[in-house]
């Protein structure tokens, strides 16, 4: 697939990488390529441009900047550009106060996620929440004893939550559906889960698994 990555940082790198890595063609956007340097020395066949430039090139789009200016990524992008397209949003609504005791603070709500806002300000957008409770590290091609990890997905749009899903399975992980944009609710929380790990005794390698009966 083309694939347009809006964002500079360690996500968007790896994600980005991943996407080269299992075939795919990408156009990384930051609004200044000079981050990226090092970046696309090392990953021959990416290109780099603005984030308008990643939008309009992705036929699959993957957020991946800060919380805070998700929306004014966004809007740089250009709404036209996100139109119908699937866009994988791996954004959490990091506030600017420090964690307690390890526990991350959220300027959202648990009756409004971040996807949701995103949803209402671009309704031709097709969002789908996922990869944003892992870290950058374990996000492609995972490895863990315990099996293949779960990657909590949800979104309005069936077909977008499908071509995610494909890229899940793709690049090592089990995709489990958790509905429509309220989900959100419950998957951006699953940040704030997995950083106290880190937070309290710098452990920043899990992932969570859903385990089923029979
Ligand atoms: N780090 C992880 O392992 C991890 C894991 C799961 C989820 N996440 C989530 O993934 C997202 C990306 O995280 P990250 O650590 O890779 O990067 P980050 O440091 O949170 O964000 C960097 C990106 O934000 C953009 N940005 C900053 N200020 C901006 C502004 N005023 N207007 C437009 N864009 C702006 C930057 O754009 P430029 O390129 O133009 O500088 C850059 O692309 C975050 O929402 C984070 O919570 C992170």
């Amino acid at each position: 697939m083309k694939v347009g990555v809006i964002g500079s940082g360690d996500v968007a790198k790896s994600l980005a990488s991943g996407f080269l890595k299992h075939g795919h063609d990408v156009v990384i956007g930051t609004r200044d390529s000079a981050k990226l340097k090092d970046w696309a020395a090392q990953n021959s066949g990416a290109r780099v441009g603005s984030f308008r430039d990643a939008a309009e090139f992705g036929q699959l789009i993957v957020l991946a900047v800060k919380g805070s200016v998700a929306t004014e990524a966004l809007r740089q992008a250009g709404i036209s550009s996100l139109a119908g397209k699937p866009v994988i949003d791996t954004t959490n609504p990091i506030a600017e106060a420090p964690p307690q005791n390890g526990v991350l603070k959220y300027f959202t709500t648990l009756d409004e996620s971040l996807m949701e806002r995103l949803q209402r300000e671009f309704p031709d957008a097709h969002f789908v929440k996922a990869f944003n409770s892992v870290g950058n590290a374990s996000m492609v091609d995972p490895q863990f004893e315990g099996g293949k990890p779960t990657m909590f997905i949800c979104g309005n749009d069936d077909g977008a939550k499908k071509t995610v899903r494909t890229i899940l399975y793709q690049f090592g992980w089990e995709p489990e559906d958790m509905g429509k944009v309220e989900g959100a609710r419950a998957i951006e929380p699953l940040c704030m889960l997995w950083c106290i790990p880190g937070f309290l005794r710098n452990d920043w390698t899990h992932a969570f698994k859903l385990l089923k009966q029979g």
